[in-house]
């Protein structure tokens, strides 16, 4: 792992839930997402001069092919910024591994200042919702145990893509993370942890569980509606979230979505 010092406090941009497809013509739910992307990008780009990082967590290619991941890798050089890409439901580890070779994307920790990012794959080839298996818990696990002994690190934040708390919707009962009891149970272990950022729901969170603050995202395309029982899209604009990290542990977030554009979309689906 290489540790980098830089500035107080450390910027991170989290982008999510891309769901690119091999051809940029590619739409979900009637959306475009390549377009919707370069409309997110194009903020990113005037927002937030000196990114330190930029954490990618996943769904980051609706059909997983390598023509998906390889326009992601294009359009994101674009923001001349160092990115860390983890898989979601959608996505293959293999693939995003095999095409992130020599780039450092899919290395699974950071250490920025005294913070240390750890980046999990809760991922289930051809499943909705997550697990983290053994041997990513035991990653985990020993990540934050060397952490815990590491006077360089004060501060952790996990990044994982399914939801490690029940979503707030009756149809997301069974799409979160199946151990989430288990992944709690583990950052207990390490005071230092501070934060745990997500995606997958398609919706900004921002709220305390376990003492530990849990951030989720917006997509970069369709947008999940918070607390009603069946699926519904939400029509609000596509985003991502900046979040400054101080030396002292505190955080400062906030979303920020596309304005002054209207994206068509499939907005009575019951699905997707
Ligand atoms: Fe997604």
């Amino acid at each position: 792992m290489n540790s980098v010092t830089t500035q107080n406090p450390i910027k991170i941009t989290q982008i999510t839930d891309t769901h690119l497809y091999g051809t940029p013509s590619g739409t979900l739910l009637k959306m475009n997402t390549a377009v919707t992307l370069n409309h997110v990008l194009e903020l990113v780009k005037a927002n937030e001069s000196g990114t330190d990082l930029v954490l990618v967590t996943g769904d980051i290619a609706q059909d997983a092919s390598d023509k998906a991941y390889g326009s992601f890798l294009e359009t994101m050089s674009g923001l001349n910024a160092p990115f860390r890409w983890i898989p979601g439901n959608h996505d293959n580890i293999t693939v995003m591994n095999r095409i992130a070779e020599g780039t450092g994307a899919s290395e699974k920790t950071a250490q920025l200042n005294n913070w240390l990012i750890v980046l999990l794959d809760s991922s289930i080839l051809g499943q909705v919702h997550g697990k983290l298996s053994k041997t990513e818990i035991k990653f985990l696990a020993s990540a934050l145990r060397s952490a815990e002994k590491d006077d360089s690190i004060d501060h952790c934040l996990i990044t994982l893509h399914h939801n490690p708390v029940p979503g707030n919707s009756a149809w997301m009962k069974d799409i979160g993370l199946e151990n989430a009891i288990e992944f709690f149970n583990t950052l207990r272990s390490s005071k230092k942890v501070k934060c745990v950022l997500y995606g997958h729901i398609h919706q900004e969170l921002d709220f305390m569980h376990e003492g530990v603050r849990c951030l989720c995202t917006p997509s970069t395309c369709i947008q999940f509606k918070p607390s009603v029982t069946s699926f519904c899209l939400d029509r609000v604009n596509p985003g991502y979230r900046s979040l400054q990290l101080f030396a002292d542990g505190s955080i400062e977030s906030e979303v920020k979505r596309v304005s002054g554009e209207t994206f068509e979309a499939d907005y009575n689906s019951p699905g997707y």
